[in-house]
């Protein structure tokens, strides 16, 4: 096959940024997607209504020209968000969930949920009003070694949320690990998982492929090829809980290039392309548009994207960096070859 036309995709879980950040990235995932959900992970985070309708009219007006693309807005769950919030967001039909970080988890999550217990009374609301719950599934603690913190989230938490909220509609998002994708395939039609480009291409040898690969860390942290391989047989196996979603995390070269370097993988330049790659090496591209443009849409109740995009079969080389804001960011896979090339219609920069 060398050419593929998919509905258009959307992206499930995408980092833009604020600022001259988000005007150096967004074009990327809308020359590629319809909708991206947003996650709201600034500083100071997105937890109100109110900041996710300005911060989704600074995206509109960060947007080139002409370009159809929705940002599905989502906000950062604290230990104090009101659960009337639930009522605000979905009322203003531009947010379409709530995105629990464990506090100190990841990037910018300092002012995350401390205790679990402490979300219920948002969990019952949104469970009794249908928005999705985002999930960044890792322990925080210690002494829970970096490479189990998404197992032992699972067990000491998410199971608590889905069996206390059976009709909450819960996102796992970034799948890294086989324990992952068999809790969430032992669930019901409630609970998905988000996949990213990263996870089913990498294992962990590529943080130290021949020294120390900065750019190929993020959170949760890539895994052991005996993981990877059940993402991999997972999405080629078309199951209907499990759909695209980038992570793309852009972070600025120097911020990565660091003696304590940023996690994010910034995966945008290439995304829908490295999937390609992903589904094309388990011999299961026929499935690609389901993950890609299908699946996640119905999960959220939305409807499916119409118009499309075709996808060649030609190499192309990803730049070695891109303009970031006054700086420059390395894009996953950059300087290197990647199979399938997105064909721009002429007429369309
Ligand atoms: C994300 C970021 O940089 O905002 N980083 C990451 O490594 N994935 C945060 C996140 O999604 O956990
Ligand atoms: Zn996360
Ligand atoms: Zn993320």
């Amino acid at each position: 096959m060398t050419r593929l036309t998919l509905a258009r995709p959307d992206d499930w879980h995408l980092h833009l940024r604020d600022g001259a950040a988000l005007r150096s990235v967004v074009a990327f995932t809308a020359a590629r997607f319809g909708r991206a959900v947003i996650m709201p992970n600034l500083r100071p985070p997105v937890t109100t209504t109110a900041m996710a309708l300005e911060y989704k009219a600074r995206i509109g007006a960060a947007l080139p020209a002409g370009c159809s693309f929705d940002p599905l807005m989502t906000l950062y769950l604290t230990d104090s968000t009101p659960p009337e919030e639930v009522d605000r967001a979905l009322e203003s039909g531009a947010v379409c969930g709530f995105k629990y970080y464990p506090a100190g988890a990841t990037t910018h999550s300092d002012s995350g949920v401390t205790r679990l217990e402490r979300a219920f009374p948002v969990l019952e609301r949104m469970e009794e009003r249908g928005l999705v719950l985002q999930v960044h599934g890792e322990v925080t603690d210690g002494d829970v070694d970096v490479f189990d913190r998404e197992r032992v989230f699972i067990d000491r938490h998410l199971s608590r949320i889905v069996s206390r909220h059976p009709r909450l509609r819960v996102v796992l998002e970034h799948v890294t690990t086989r324990e992952a994708v068999e809790f969430v395939r032992a669930q019901g039609d409630c609970v998905a998982a988000t996949v990213t480009p990263q996870h089913l291409l990498l294992n962990r040898n590529a943080l130290f492929a021949g020294g120390i690969r900065p750019h190929h860390f993020c959170l949760p942290v890539l895994k052991r090829e005996h993981d990877r391989m059940a993402l991999v047989e997972v999405v080629a196996s078309g199951h209907p809980r499990f759909f695209l979603g980038t992570d793309s995390a852009p972070h600025a070269r120097h911020d990565k290039e660091s003696a304590c370097g940023c996690a994010g993988v910034f995966s945008a330049p290439a995304a829908i392309e490295l999937y390609a790659e992903a589904f094309e090496q388990a011999g299961a591209l026929g499935r690609l548009e389901a993950f890609a443009s299908h699946l996640g849409a119905d999960f959220y109740r939305l409807p499916r994207n119409r118009g499309s995009i075709t996808l060649v079969k030609e190499p192309w080389t990803v730049p070695a960096s891109c303009p970031f804001g006054e700086g420059d960011i390395v894009p996953f896979r950059a300087g290197t070859e990647v199979a399938w090339r997105l064909d721009v219609p002429a007429g369309v920069a």
